[in-house]
C-alpha cells in the first residue's frame, strides 16, 4: 500500500509538488472540468503502464493525452488537419477529445497498440496549471477503478484509488460531470465515438457531416470490434440492477410505486416526494446539464440504498442529453422498459 497524499489545487506549492511527482514517473489524480483523471507522464511508458495497473484497466483500452497549449498537439500527432484546427478553435480548452494518427513518440501503452492517439486540452485551471508546471503531456483516463462510475470529486478518487497512487490534487467538484466528447478525425467522415459536454449538434455545425458511432446508443454486436475500445466494457454500474423506464413522469411514478419490493429509484428533482421507495435525485427533468453534473455521484450513492433493483427515468437524447443517455444505458446494461 502506498500513502496517497491529498494536495490542494488552490495552493501553488501543492501544484508544484504534484507536478514533481509526475516528472518522477508517479501517478496523480487531477481535476478537470469533466471528471478527475489519473495522470502520468504520457511519454513515460512505464509510468503509463502503472495507470492500467492501479485502475485494473484492460490493456487494450487506450488513454487520452492532455495538453495545455495547442502547440503541444503538433508533437503528439503525425499531422494536424484543418478540421482539427477548426474544432480546437471552437471547443478548446474544453470537454472535447480529438483522435488523430499518432506520432512515433507515443508509447504503445498509451495508444494500446492502435495507430492513433486521443488528445484533449482541458479548461479546468488546475488541470492547465499542473500540465504547465510539469512541462509534460499527461496521459489520463478517468480516475476510477475500471467499471466504476467516473469520479467527479477528489473524495471519489480517494475512495477508488487511495493506497494505489501517489497523490490526488483536489480542485473541487467537476463542473461538467461526464467525460469528454470523443471524436475521431482518423476516419472520413469524422465519427463521434463518445458523446459528452460538446454536443453532436455543435460538432456538425463546425464540421458538417459527423457520423454517430452505433456503439453510442446500442450494445456492440457479439464479436464486433469497437471503434473506441472503452465502449465495449460494462461501465458505471452500481451494485443494484438498473432498469431504465421510458415514458412520462406519471407512468414512472405509477410503475415504481407498484414494484416496490427491494427497489429504489433514480429520479429527477421533485419526484422523491411521490415515490414510495428510497430514491436518489439526479438533476431536473429536461435539464440535461444538471443531470450530467449529478449522474456519477448519484450512481455512486445508489449503492448506499441497499436495494437490488433501481428504476431510472430515461433521459431525453438531444444536446448533452445524448451523453447522459449513453452513460445510463451502460449502467443499465442496455435494459430499457417502455411504459404505456
Ligand atoms: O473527460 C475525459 O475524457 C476524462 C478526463 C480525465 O479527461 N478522461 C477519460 O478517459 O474519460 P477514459 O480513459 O476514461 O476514456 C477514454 C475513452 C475510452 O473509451 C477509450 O477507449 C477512448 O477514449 N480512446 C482513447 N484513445 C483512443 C483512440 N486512439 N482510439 C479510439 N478510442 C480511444
Ligand atoms: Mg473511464
Amino acid at each position: 500500500m502506498k500513502h496517497t497524499i491529498l494536495y490542494d489545487a488552490s495552493k501553488q506549492e501543492d501544484v508544484a509538488k504534484a507536478a514533481r511527482l509526475l516528472q518522477e514517473g508517479g501517478l496523480v489524480g487531477i481535476p478537470t472540468e469533466t471528471v478527475y483523471g489519473l495522470a502520468a507522464d504520457a511519454l513515460n511508458e512505464e509510468a503509463c503502464r502503472g495507470i492500467f495497473q492501479a485502475k485494473g484497466r484492460p490493456a487494450d483500452n487506450p488513454l487520452i493525452v492532455h495538453i495545455c497549449d495547442i502547440k503541444q498537439l503538433y508533437t503528439l500527432v503525425r499531422e494536424v488537419p484543418e478540421t482539427a484546427l477548426r474544432l480546437a478553435e471552437q471547443f478548446w480548452p474544453g470537454p472535447l477529445t480529438i483522435i488523430l494518427p499518432k506520432a512515433p513518440c507515443i508509447p504503445d501503452a498509451v495508444s494500446a497498440g492502435l495507430d492513433t492517439v486521443a488528445v484533449r486540452f482541458p479548461s479546468h485551471p488546475a488541470a492547465q496549471a499542473i500540465i504547465r508546471e510539469s512541462g509534460l503531456p499527461l496521459a489520463a483516463p478517468s480516475a476510477n477503478l475500471s467499471g466504476h462510475p467516473s469520479p467527479t470529486t477528489a473524495a471519489h478518487v480517494m475512495h477508488d484509488l487511495g493506497g494505489k497512487i501517489d497523490a490526488v490534487l483536489d480542485g473541487g467538484p467537476c463542473s461538467v460531470g461526464l467525460e469528454s466528447t470523443v471524436i475521431t478525425l482518423a476516419a472520413d467522415p469524422p465519427r463521434l465515438l463518445r458523446p459528452g459536454g460538446v454536443t453532436l449538434e455543435q460538432l456538425r455545425a463546425v464540421l458538417g457531416e459527423v457520423i454517430l458511432d452505433p456503439a453510442v446508443m446500442n450494445p456492440l454486436a457479439e464479436g464486433a470490434a469497437a471503434a473506441s475500445p472503452g465502449m465495449k466494457y460494462k461501465h458505471y454500474a452500481p451494485r443494484a440492477n438498473v432498469i431504465l423506464l421510458e415514458g412520462g413522469r406519471e407512468a414512472f411514478l405509477r410503475y415504481v410505486n407498484s414494484h416496490r419490493q427491494n427497489a429504489g429509484a433514480l429520479c429527477y428533482a421533485g419526484d422523491e416526494a411521490e415515490l414510495q421507495v428510497p430514491a436518489v435525485c439526479c438533476g431536473g427533468e429536461g435539464d440535461s446539464a444538471s443531470q450530467a453534473h449529478e449522474l456519477f455521484d448519484a450512481l455512486r450513492r445508489l449503492d448506499g440504498l441497499g436495494v437490488s433493483t433501481v428504476y431510472a427515468r430515461c433521459p431525453g437524447t438531444s444536446g448533452v442529453g445524448l451523453a447522459v443517455y449513453n452513460r445510463l444505458i451502460r449502467a443499465a446494461g442496455f435494459e430499457v422498459l417502455k411504459l404505456e
